[in-house]
């Protein structure tokens, strides 16, 4: 299996839970010490490394061309890098920021799709999980890029669940409230207020997620949003 933005705080807990449970993972970012980090923290011979620019069409390629060789192919993707952004008003919001967020959260998405689905194509099986968010399906304000992009991989999810059904691969996002990681470090009174449950989400509640959406347990489950948010998008 393969997880981008595998030396975060979810790749790379989600790296450690997938080891335990039997998988060959290969974590691919762009921070080559902190996945020497990861890969040691994990400490098993059943996880490996590949640094790449997931908004490079090159590298995608070949950190797709490395798990094949080094596993035998990809039965499960995290499609998990992403980065936040600053905080501003719309008006305020710089070009160069929305772009920049554009490119990792949407077109690192896309490309990772395009060159992983042929691979799981040709055996005929796979479980992507795409990382999006509640901010997915509603609006954070200050945050004009992140929320259209995040909104955009359940788009980008949905096009791909149907083409890909009939071959046996599923497509799914995970939408988590703010989790207990760096991510989550503003106003968290706000946050908290806004959470029907009243607390963050753990890494281990995601990374429970995408185990159960990688798994055959959810065989029948493609094309679906799951929020891992303590009902906060039920308001
Ligand atoms: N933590 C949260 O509260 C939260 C909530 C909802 C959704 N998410 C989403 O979950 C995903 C993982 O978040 P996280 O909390 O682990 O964040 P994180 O910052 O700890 O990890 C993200 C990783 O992506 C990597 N990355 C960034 N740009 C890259 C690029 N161009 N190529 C390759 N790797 C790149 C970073 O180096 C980093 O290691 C993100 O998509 C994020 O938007 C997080």
């Amino acid at each position: 299996m393969v997880i981008t933005g595998g030396a975060g705080e979810i790749g790379s807990f989600a790296g450690e839970l997938f080891v335990e449970e039997g998988s060959k993972v290969l974590l691919v970012d762009l921070k080559k010490e902190a996945l020497e980090k990861a890969v040691q923290s994990i400490g098993s011979d059943a996880v490996s490394y590949a640094v790449a620019d997931v908004t490079q069409p090159e590298q995608v390629e070949a950190y797709v061309k490395t798990a094949v060789e080094r596993y035998g192919g990809i039965d499960v993707f995290l499609n998990n890098a992403g980065i936040e952004g600053p905080v501003h008003p719309l008006p305020a919001y710089e070009v160069d920021d929305f772009d920049k967020i554009i490119a990792v959260n949407v077109r690192g998405v896309f490309l990772g799709m395009k060159h992983v689905l042929p691979v799981m194509a040709e055996k005929g099986a796979g479980s992507i999980v795409i990382s999006s968010s509640i901010a997915g399906v509603i609006g954070s304000p200050g945050m004009v890029a992140y929320t259209a992009s995040k909104h955009a991989t359940i788009g980008i999810m949905r096009v791909a669940a149907i083409e890909v059904a009939p071959l046996g691969i599923r497509v799914n996002t995970i939408n988590p409230g703010p989790v207990e990681s760096r991510m989550m470090h503003r106003s968290k009174e706000r946050i908290l207020k806004n959470t029907p449950d009243g607390r963050y989400a753990t890494l281990e509640e995601i990374a429970k997620m995408m185990l159960f959406l990688a798994s055959d347990e959810s065989s029948h489950c493609t094309g679906g949003m799951y929020m891992v948010d303590g009902g906060t998008t039920c308001r």
